[in-house]
């Protein structure tokens, strides 16, 4: 068996999310084509229809009518993030300025993840947000004026930045983050191509408060790299694979993984690079490869975090050791992905080992394969998926279906590259 051929990857879930929240504050009609299709983007995408954004689907392509300045109505009900922190984290910071109540309400995994590292700083802007349960969903929201805020962010989450600044749009002044490390950027560069005025100086944004519109903006998708990501693993690890994936995201600050495989002695070419709407792309070819354990570091983590998982599972089949640092932040995505990725893969044979703030992995050694633990988290659920490409026995998955969380047709895109 080898993986063989090419494909091209469902739109970046990041940018998605991102482009549909921002349309919404433009001053007329944008186009978005290659939207991610997954759940956590259809719950953004009803989230803003319900208060009161106009979002229709013509071929494919998604055409959102922004309502300006003050596009939000009074939502009917609370707001359900489903699955996605994205959701809504960033939709605390959109609408914190605006004269709405919304309660933000989430399903067993999100209510589970903290909020507070959102709603203090909101808070300290003169935002009128709180939670029942100190930091956890639900939220509770009375939109009112804000003030700009100077804020230093604990550790690296663009998530939060991006709430910041966000909300920063409608608050009076200039509102800046600094974040200890540098997170991916996608919202700096969208209101910056939708014209916000947004300065980013190393490490630290300052965003002006909107005094008109942002511009609507026609805009390609560009594919999600952290769905190639498990393409690119599957043809390191499968003997003989030679795979290309088409215009794939490659925005610097997403894709440390391409340098930490790189490092392990994969073999990949990245070609036709071009840029649209400030985001650059390439076609990338991977082909199998032996690998060589990697030190993965702390200042590294935040462009690879969602790449992790694949990471433990590629140093199982590495030579050598494989030791991954200052990545607690893992353990508070939609499942604690340390304790997920070890327990499935020792359980397998391998070699590794959890660590506060990481693991570190022996390798190589044979995965048995068998029963996987998803937890309900799709990046656990398509890195094991991967990992039984290779195992003795097929991989056997208690929630195969929480992929479709960001990637819907997953198992079939893999198989279909199988000859
Ligand atoms: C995301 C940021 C990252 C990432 C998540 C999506 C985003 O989280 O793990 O999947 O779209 O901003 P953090 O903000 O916690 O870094």
């Amino acid at each position: 068996m080898a993986l063989l051929g090419e494909i091209r990857l469902p739109g970046d879930k990041s940018i998605s999310h991102r482009a549909l929240m921002f349309t919404a504050l433009s001053d007329g009609l944008s186009r978005l084509e290659n939207l991610n299709p997954g759940a956590d983007v259809v719950t953004t995408q009803r989230a803003l229809i319900n208060c009161g954004i106009h979002i229709e689907e013509k071929h494919g392509v998604i055409h959102v009518q922004g309502g300006g300045l003050r596009p939000f109505k009074q939502p009917d009900l609370g707001l359900d993030c489903g699955n996605s922190g994205t959701t809504a984290r960033l939709m605390m910071g959109l609408l914190a300025a605006h004269p709405i109540h919304v309660q933000f309400t989430g399903d067993q995994s999100l209510s589970k993840r903290p909020m507070d590292r959102v709603f203090r700083p909101l808070q300290q802007m003169g935002a009128n947000i709180s939670a029942n349960k100190r930091t956890y969903l639900p939220v509770m929201l009375s939109g009112r004026e804000l003030w700009a805020l100077d804020y230093q962010l604990p550790y690296a989450s663009a998530q939060v930045k991006s709430a910041i600044l966000l909300a920063g749009l409608h608050a009076k002044g200039q509102t800046t983050v600094k974040s200890p490390a540098f997170s991916r950027d996608h919202t700096e560069q969208m209101l910056k191509a939708m014209g916000a005025r947004i300065k980013v100086k190393g490490r630290e944004v300052t965003v002006h408060q909107l005094t008109k519109p942002l511009k609507p903006i026609d805009f390609v998708i560009p594919g999600d790299f952290s769905a190639a990501a498990f393409f690119i693993a599957a043809a390191l690890l499968v003997p003989d694979s030679d795979v290309i994936l088409r215009g794939v995201g490659i925005n610097p600050t997403r894709t440390a993984f391409l340098k930490a495989v790189k490092e392990m002695g994969g073999k990949l070419t990245v070609a036709n690079k071009a840029k649209h709407s400030g985001e650059a792309i390439a076609d990338i070819r991977i082909r199998a490869s032996q690998l060589k354990g990697i030190q993965v570091y702390p200042e590294q983590i935040p462009n690879l975090i969602d790449e992790l998982p694949l990471i433990a599972l590629l140093a199982t089949q590495a030579e050598g050791e494989t030791v991954v640092t200052g990545a607690e932040e893992l353990r508070v995505k939609e499942s604690d992905r340390i304790a997920a990725i070890v327990t499935n893969l020792s359980a397998w044979g391998a070699k590794i080992f959890e660590r506060p703030d990481g693991f570190h992995v022996e390798g190589p050694t044979p995965l048995k394969g068998g029963k996987v633990k998803t937890y309900h988290d799709h990046r656990i659920a398509m890195t094991l998926g991967v990992a039984g490409l290779i195992s003795k026995s097929p991989a056997t998955l208690d929630d195969p279906d929480c992929v479709n969380v960001s990637y819907p047709g997953f198992f079939d895109e893999l198989r279909g590259l199988i000859s």
